[in-house]
């Protein structure tokens, strides 16, 4: 690919309504909602940013949070194999929704499949506090 993850992808405006639609599909599934907070939206933007950083579009997400820290990060949140599938499954469903085009996927779910699937935490002696933020000045 010759351009920018980010660009290919479709830019800030299209990870923004991926990650509402893949909200949606969290909070239509009681398991997957179960996992999650009451108010989603907080986290939600934390997504947006991070989905940015990581796709090339500047390090906003760091800049406010600090490292990503992303398994330590899901400890609070008892994750197991069955919500590390139906995660990678309906974030694949919300860029199929959006129109992110399909070798953008296929180079974007050759990481998420690991990185996802390192995620899963259930049954595992982790601190399940959360890790707290630092907001970076
Ligand atoms: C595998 C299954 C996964 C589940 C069930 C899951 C669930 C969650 C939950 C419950 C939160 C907290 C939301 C909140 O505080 O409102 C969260 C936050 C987050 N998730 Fe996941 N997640 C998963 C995988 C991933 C993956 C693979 C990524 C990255 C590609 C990711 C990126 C994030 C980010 C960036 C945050 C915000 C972290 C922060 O700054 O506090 N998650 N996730």
């Amino acid at each position: 690919m010759s351009q920018p993850l980010i660009e290919a992808f479709g830019g800030r405006e299209t990870i923004g309504r991926v990650i509402d639609r893949f909200g949606a599909y969290v909070e239509a599934d009681p398991v997957m909602r179960a996992i999650y907070p009451e108010d989603m939206g907080p986290g939600q933007e934390k997504v947006k940013l991070f989905f940015e950083q990581w796709m090339g579009g500047g390090p906003v997400y760091s800049q406010q949070y600090g490292h990503p820290r992303l398994r330590r990060r899901h400890f609070p949140f008892v994750i197991d194999d069955l919500a590390v599938g139906r995660w990678l499954r309906y974030m694949r469903q919300a860029m199929v929704d959006e129109g992110v085009p399909d070798e953008v996927q296929r180079v974007i779910f050759e990481a998420f499949g690991p990185l996802a699937r390192h995620m899963a935490n259930a049954g595992e002696d982790v601190p399940r506090e959360p890790l707290g933020d630092v907001v970076l000045q």
